[in-house]
C-alpha cells in the first residue's frame, strides 16, 4: 500500500530542486499534490492527482488564498512542506542591513505564513504533519554563511514550538536538515555549474560521508515524516548530510587529501 494514500499535500517551493523531489515522491506515494512556487516547474509531472499554482510564499494574500483553493477542494491537509529558501553566503561583517532583511523575510516569513495558513484547518482536524526544510546549518555553526543559517535555527525553533504547542492535538512539525545537495541553489552558491564538479572536493571535504546528497535522498526522509510511520516521531530536526552534523573530522581529512566516496 502506498504510504501517502489518501493524504493532500501542500509544498511551498515545488518547482525544482529538493522540492521537486519530494512532490515526485509525494505523488509515487499515493498522495494528492497541490505543489506551488515563484516559477514553474522544472519537469512536466503528467498526474491526474498533482497541480502546481505559481505563489509567492512571502505573500499573505497569495498564501492564503492558495490554502483557501486547495481547502475548497479536498476539504483536507493533511501534510504542508515548507521548502522555500534562498541561501545568502556572506561573513557577517559584509551582510548588508538589506541582505539581512531579505533572507530572514523569505526564509522565515514564508515557513511562518505557510504553517499560520495551515494550521487552524490541521487543529480543527486534529490531525496534520507540517514539515520545514531547514538546513545542517540550523543545528550547528559553519563559518560561511552565518546569517543564512541564523534563518534555518529560526526555523527549527518555529518547528519544536509548534511540536510543543499542538502534540496533544494530532499535529506533528518536524524539519529536514540537508547537508550540501546537488541542486541549482548549490551550484550557483559554489560558483558557476561549470566550476562545480572542480569545487564540490572542497566542499565535501567536511563532510564525513565525502559527498553531496541528492535530492531524492532528502525527499525519501520528508516522505517518512508525511506518512503515518513517522506519526510519534515530532520535534525533531533530522539531518540529512552524510554525517556532517555529527561531529569535526580528523584535521588531515581537511587536508583534501583523501577520495571521493561513490554515489
Ligand atoms: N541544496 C542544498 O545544499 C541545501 C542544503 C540545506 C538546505 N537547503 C534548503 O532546501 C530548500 C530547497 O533548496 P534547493 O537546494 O532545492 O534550492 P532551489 O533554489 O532549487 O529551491 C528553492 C525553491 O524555492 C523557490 N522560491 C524561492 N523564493 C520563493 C518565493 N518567494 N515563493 C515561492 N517559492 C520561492 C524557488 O523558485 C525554488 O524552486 C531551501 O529551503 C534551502 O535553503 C538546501
Amino acid at each position: 500500500m502506498a504510504r501517502l494514500a489518501g493524504k493532500v499535500a501542500v509544498v511551498f517551493g515545488g518547482a525544482r530542486g529538493i522540492g521537486l523531489a519530494t512532490v515526485e515522491e509525494f505523488l509515487a506515494e499515493g498522495a494528492t499534490v497541490y505543489a506551488s512556487d515563484i516559477r514553474e516547474p522544472a519537469k512536466r509531472l503528467d498526474a491526474a492527482n498533482y497541480s502546481h499554482t505559481i505563489v509567492d510564499a512571502t505573500d499573505e494574500d497569495q498564501v492564503g488564498s492558495f490554502v483557501e483553493t486547495v481547502l475548497r477542494e479536498t476539504r483536507r491537509i493533511d501534510v504542508l512542506f515548507n521548502n522555500v529558501g534562498i541561501h545568502l553566503g556572506k561573513p557577517l561583517v559584509e551582510t548588508t542591513l538589506e541582505d539581512f532583511d531579505n533572507i530572514f523575510a523569505l526564509n522565515v516569513r514564508a515557513a511562518f505564513l505557510g504553517t499560520r495558513a495551515v494550521l487552524p484547518h490541521m487543529l480543527e482536524r486534529r490531525s496534520g504533519s507540517i514539515i520545514t526544510t531547514s538546513s545542517n546549518g540550523g543545528v550547528m555553526g559553519r563559518p560561511g554563511d552565518p546569517v543564512y543559517n541564523a534563518t534555518k535555527h529560526a526555523l527549527v525553533g518555529l518547528t519544536k514550538s509548534i511540536a510543543v504547542a499542538h502534540a496533544a492535538q494530532g499535529i506533528r512539525a518536524n524539519t529536514v536538515n540537508p547537508g550540501a545537495i546537488d541542486t541549482d541553489m548549490l551550484r550557483a552558491t559554489l560558483a558557476s555549474p561549470d566550476e562545480f564538479e572542480a569545487k564540490q572536493h572542497r566542499l565535501v571535504a567536511s563532510t564525513p560521508a565525502a559527498r553531496v546528497g541528492e535530492a531524492w535522498e532528502v525527499a525519501k526522509a520528508v516522505v517518512f515524516l508525511a506518512s503515518d510511520e513517522s506519526r510519534f516521531v515530532n520535534g525533531v530536526a533530522l539531518p540529512i548530510d552524510g554525517a556532517k552534523a555529527a561531529g569535526a573530522m580528523p584535521g588531515d581529512r581537511y587536508s583534501l587529501d583523501f577520495e571521493l566516496g561513490v554515489r
